[in-house]
């Protein structure tokens, strides 16, 4: 339990609003009584449940995402006092203890905001499409025991497991820049996904996609797919873009060895690029 002792009655928390697509953002303030062990996203229910700037003026309920409520799905990722974070795990007692100062929401930067705090972050799975972060099977029929997997190659490969596809990663990436698509008056929902993908197809895959390639090339049934993978990351947008400026590990909540990651696709990607230039 907190120490409540020092702590205000009140806090404030300043939210970036946006009402649509492509809608101008605004900032609003709402003031939330403290209570001990508060999380973001208790905070964001009682401003909901208030649905009352701090001036008193009615305003619609804050939309934001979240699942989980304990760092696994990364559906409520957003910047949470200039930091990349889950909302699921960004303690009140902690930021007051930090930054001894109120509370500043904003919708993740390098995604289209859909509304508020939500984005839409079909590029981060394009990404991972065009990567295959896959094992492919060929059968639902029994096949009978898996292959052994040495403990070494279980270490290596259990921290790339938890990646929850986030997106803290692409956020703090100086390489991943924002693309942001509008969709015609006439053009059908499939029509403007399939421009969403070929668009992105050329832009930065970024440093999740390109650790999920080394995780699944690391598989026993998946490394049959590990030239298909490694093709995608030479390919525009792929492994080259990568400027290593170590952004993304530091933020990463899971603590993937992104950038061992990255060196270690590096490294196959050009043993890969000399194998077929000798046929
Ligand atoms: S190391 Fe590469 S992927 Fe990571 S932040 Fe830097 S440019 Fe982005
Ligand atoms: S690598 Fe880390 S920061 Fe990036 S999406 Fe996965 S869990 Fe999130
Ligand atoms: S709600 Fe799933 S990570 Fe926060």
């Amino acid at each position: 339990m907190a120490d409540t002792s020092s702590k205000p009655d009140h806090f404030e928390v300043r939210v970036l609003r946006q009402d649509g697509p492509q809608a101008s953002s605004y900032w609003e303030r709402h003031r939330v009584r403290y209570e001990p062990d508060m999380n973001v996203i208790s905070v964001l229910q009682r401003i909901a449940s208030q649905s009352q700037t701090v001036d008193g003026k009615e305003v619609s309920p804050v939309a934001w995402e979240c699942n989980c409520l304990e760092e696994v799905c990364g559906a409520c990722t957003m910047v949470v006092n200039g930091r990349v974070r889950q909302a699921c795990t960004a303690l009140v007692d902690r930021l007051m203890a930090e930054q001894e100062s109120d509370i500043e929401l904003q919708p993740m930067s390098k995604f289209p905001v859909q509304r508020d705090l939500v984005v839409e972050r079909r590029r981060m799975f394009r990404g991972l499409e065009k990567s295959k972060a896959w094992v492919t099977v060929d059968t639902y029929g029994p096949m009978g025991a898996g292959p052994r997997i040495s403990q070494t190659e279980q270490e290596n490969n259990y921290p790339l497991s938890q990646c929850m596809s986030c997106g803290c990663c692409l956020e703090a990436c100086p390489q991943y820049t924002k693309v942001e698509l509008v969709q015609g008056d006439s053009e059908s929902d499939d029509a403007f996904a399939e421009r969403q993908d070929s668009t992105f197809d050329g832009e930065f895959v970024g440093a999740h996609a390109i650790s999920q390639v080394m995780l699944f090339n690391g598989h026993p049934i998946a490394k049959n797919d590990a030239n298909e993978r490694l093709d995608s990351l030479m390919a525009p947008g792929g492994i080259q873009v990568c400027g290593n400026a170590q952004n993304c590990v530091a933020v990463c909540p899971k603590e993937i060895p992104l950038t061992t990651s990255i060196a270690r696709a590096g490294r196959a990607t050009t043993v890969r690029a000399i194998t077929k230039f000798f046929g």
